[in-house]
């Protein structure tokens, strides 16, 4: 299994990134450390995850180490969504540069097809429609300045994709979106291949615990569970091997030496054919749903104008809706 996949630029994505959200502040810095000595050639950032300072501080420090050079790694990060207006664009990208200490980006993504007032916090009452195709070409002329070696979105539907694919000049490297055993994206990953748009995977292993996310746990899931005592693996690294063998790069989260490492142990074994047969038993719940960006002033009335049909709307939370906790993470 190649280490890297081709994005439309011609450029190379790594398979395997780490992915930086929810890394607490004084852990964040060790983790890409250990992750880039461990072979990670991929760190995922954005502004919304507040520790981008502390990205760039490790990066410096792994150059001036010797560990790697800038042009070996591939750093990712994202458009805050207040910063959409066209003429916000460049002083966003500018303060990432800053924060991470970079020249410039290998991917810099839409965040969502979600929008705030700018200079807002990022809660409901702030949202307002996006304007993608104008956002977009801003995000243009950030690849055209070589500021961003690669523009792609994240989070976007195949209708939202297909919509701008149609006005861009630019078509999106990549498609950053939640993908894993039990939320598969069949129709988007398809949409994605026949496109030439890179499919990446965030939250990889269902991001268990984490703020906004409900569903069924993959990591204890039976099937997968099965395949990794036959494969004599673990579950994580299971849930990741069947990322890879989908094609898409897939962007596991931890701050946690020895879960990094096993994470990483994924490219001299693959799961045979029969085995991988066995995932599309698996029931699909996306498990974020992102229910917060529901507002008459954001535009979506529902779930479905959000993602387009692509949500299990019948799988609905029985408790209380409540946003706090995931809209603290961005705040
Ligand atoms: P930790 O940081 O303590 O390792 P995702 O990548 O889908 O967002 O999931 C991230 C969550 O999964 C974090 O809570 C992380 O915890 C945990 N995690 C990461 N790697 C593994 C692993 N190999 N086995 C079990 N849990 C893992």
């Amino acid at each position: 299994m190649a280490e890297s996949f081709l994005m439309n630029t011609g450029a190379r994505i790594p398979s395997v990134g780490l992915g930086t959200w929810q890394i607490e502040h004084g852990a964040v810095s060790d983790a890409i450390y250990a992750a880039v000595k461990v072979g990670y050639r991929h760190i995922d950032s954005a502004v919304a995850y507040r520790n981008q300072k502390e990205v760039g501080l490790a990066l410096k420090k792994l150059f001036e180490d010797g560990v790697v050079k800038r042009d070996d790694l591939f750093i990712t990060s994202k458009l805050w969504p207040g910063n959409h207006a066209p003429e916000d664009v460049l002083e966003d990208i500018v303060t990432s540069l800053e924060d991470l200490q970079l020249d410039y980006l290998d991917l810099y993504l839409i965040h969502g097809p979600i929008r705030i007032k700018k200079g807002t916090m990022f809660i409901p009452e702030n949202l307002i429609p996006t304007d993608i195709p104008a956002t977009w070409g801003a995000m243009e002329k950030l690849y055209y300045s070589g500021k961003a070696r690669a523009i792609g979105v994240s989070n976007f539907s195949c209708k939202k994709l297909e919509d701008l694919l149609a006005v861009a000049h630019v078509p999106p490297a990549v498609n950053q979106v939640e993908c894993h055993p039990v939320w598969q994206q069949e129709k988007l990953r398809k949409l994605c291949h026949s496109t030439g748009v890179h499919l990446s995977a965030y939250s990889p292993l269902g991001s268990p615990g984490s703020p906004g996310y409900s569903g069924p746990s993959i990591l204890s899931n039976p099937i997968v569970i099965s395949i990794a005592e036959e494969s004599q693996k673990t579950p994580a690294q299971v849930a990741l091997r069947w990322g890879l063998q989908m094609g898409q790069s897939v962007l596991p989260k931890s701050a946690n030496e020895t879960r990094i490492k096993e994470n990483f142990d994924i490219f001299d074994w693959s799961i045979p054919d029969d085995l991988m047969a066995k995932f599309s038993l698996i029931n699909q719940v996306r498990l974020l749903k992102i229910e917060f960006a529901i507002n008459p002033q954001s535009g979506y009335n529902t779930l479905e104008d959000l993602w387009d049909g692509e949500v299990d709307t019948g799988n609905k939370r029985t408790e209380p809706e409540d946003h706090s906790d995931f809209l603290r993470c961005f705040s």
